[in-house]
């Protein structure tokens, strides 16, 4: 097979930094071993997120140049408006200056005490976002889904005789919404296949509830469907992601992520009654309904990048550039989350740091140990992004301890990858020297982007 190539020229480039290991000790130390502490000046390859750290195409910026800024009507609003509606057949369309945004908005209108909103898994922010209007948010993720090193094709999928259970049991009337992460990001970047979806809707619209899908990596999600799932294979993408949407009833979506987009976000739906809601709230907390949150250039790029994003070629290359690096690791013996996902490569820690228990943290072990070993940074998804507290203060551990490897989109070549590979090599062979960590600071929510760490052997 011919090698998978970048389906771009570079145009415009910008500079990593480098520095020593000895002074990405002090960095880290400085930082509290906590990389959202650390200034990006200090890291060489940034795969904290995939979130708002795409390089826009040169269409983006051209449309950055035509952004109309007006405050009610502008032209960059309907242009946003229209590729949406293309692409989800939702009419409403509500912009919001990132996807929490829409999050919040949402929530605050549907949540509230005594409800439940259940997913496959809902990512931090949602979370968050649910339970701070008083609701309680419900994973129910399929059962492969929890084993990081067993391979299927749709891990990210819901588990649907547990809906049901949960419905029976629960009452359909205390659930106010069902709401599907495409890919499963917090579950490691998997997909959700068209059928799962649709079953989720039958079971969703047979007790009234609405289904709403958190539509960040509807791309992603939709070439996997393609290359994966039976009966895809000649349809485009835009047909595939069309079809997905069209057993929602809204979404919420961040355009920092499959949109290109440096900021953005929206909510779109069916419903005039809860779309006239989330505009009256937006008002007061985002803009106008024509802006919400963003600039009339913002809108632009978002709507030259959901197009952009639909592109087979640009799809293939995405996906097989994270495949890519979870074969050399696969090929080093280096316990990964097992078939790769769509934007990231998730490392089990757990396995890979079998020595530190997870009380204390081998998650954020490993994450320090890539950016003193090669200034990568990296994200810990497992106890200290969702860990809980039992009545006596012991750590109730989240379901997995992954470390996530997200791959900016279109910003770093295969080289970069072949160096993020050697590293995490490096770490691995030399795994036994890296000790746990313990948390001497936090916050009530959301702790781990503030949280300060010291090792368990200060
Ligand atoms: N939903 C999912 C699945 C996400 O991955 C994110 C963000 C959001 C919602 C919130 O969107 O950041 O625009 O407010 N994920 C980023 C990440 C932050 O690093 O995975 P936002």
């Amino acid at each position: 097979m011919q090698t998978i190539i970048e389906p771009f020229r570079i145009k415009s480039v910008e500079p990593i930094y480098f520095n020593t290991r000895e002074q990405r000790e002090d960095i880290l130390k400085k930082a509290f071993y906590n990389p959202f502490l650390i200034k990006s000046t200090d890291v060489l390859i940034d795969l904290l997120t995939d979130s708002g750290t795409s390089a826009m195409s040169s269409q983006q910026w051209a449309g950055i140049m035509q952004g109309d800024e007006s405050y009610a009507g502008s032209p960059s609003f309907f242009r946003f408006e229209h590729v949406v509606q293309q692409i989800t057949g939702m009419p409403l369309v509500i912009p919001t200056h990132q996807g929490r945004a829409a999050e919040k908005i949402l929530f605050s209108i549907i949540g509230g005490k005594g409800k439940f909103i259940v997913s496959n898994t809902l990512f931090d922010t949602t979370r968050a976002n649910i339970e701070y209007s008083g609701a309680v948010g419900v994973d129910l993720l399929c059962a492969e889904g929890k084993l990081p090193s067993v391979p299927a094709p749709f891990k990210g999928n819901m588990d649907t005789v547990a809906l049901e259970r949960f419905i029976a049991d629960k009452g359909a009337a205390n659930i106010p919404l069902v709401i599907i992460t495409v890919t499963n990001n917090s579950g490691g970047g998997q997909p959700v296949s068209m059928q799962n979806v649709r079953e989720v809707k039958r079971i969703c619209a047979a007790h009234n509830i609405p289904l709403f899908i958190d539509a960040c990596r509807f791309a992603e999600n939709a070439w996997f469907i393609k290359i994966r799932e039976e009966g895809y294979a000649t349809k485009t993408v835009e047909e595939i992601a069309r079809e997905l949407f069209s057993y929602a009833d809204g979404c919420t979506m961040s355009a920092k992520k499959d949109a290109f987009a440096n900021i953005g976000g929206f909510l779109a739906m069916h419903n005039a009654d809860l779309a006239l809601q989330c505009r009256n709230l937006l008002v007061i907390t985002e803009g106008f309904p024509t802006y919400g949150g963003l600039a009339g250039r913002d809108l632009e790029a978002i709507a030259i990048g959901l197009m952009e994003v639909m592109d087979e070629h640009y799809l293939q290359y995405r996906i097989r550039s994270i495949e890519y690096l979870t074969n050399k690791l696969i090929a080093a013996g280096v316990p990964v989350m097992l078939p790769a996902g769509g934007h990231a490569v998730y490392i089990d820690s757990k396995a890979f740091l079998s020595h530190i228990p997870v009380h204390q943290y081998p998650g954020q072990a490993l994450v320090s140990a890539l950016y003193v070993t090669g200034g990568i940074r990296s994200v810990e998804i497992g106890s200290l992004m969702f860990g809980k507290y039992d009545d006596n203060g012991a750590l109730i551990p989240a379901q997995m301890e992954l470390v996530r490897l997200a791959i900016p989109r279109r910003v770093y070549t295969q080289s970069h990858i072949d160096y993020v590979a050697e590293v995490i090599i490096e770490v691995y062979n030399n795994r036994l020297k890296i000790s746990g960590l313990k948390i001497t600071e936090e916050a009530a929510m959301l702790r781990h982007f503030t949280a300060k760490l010291a090792p368990v052997t200060e």
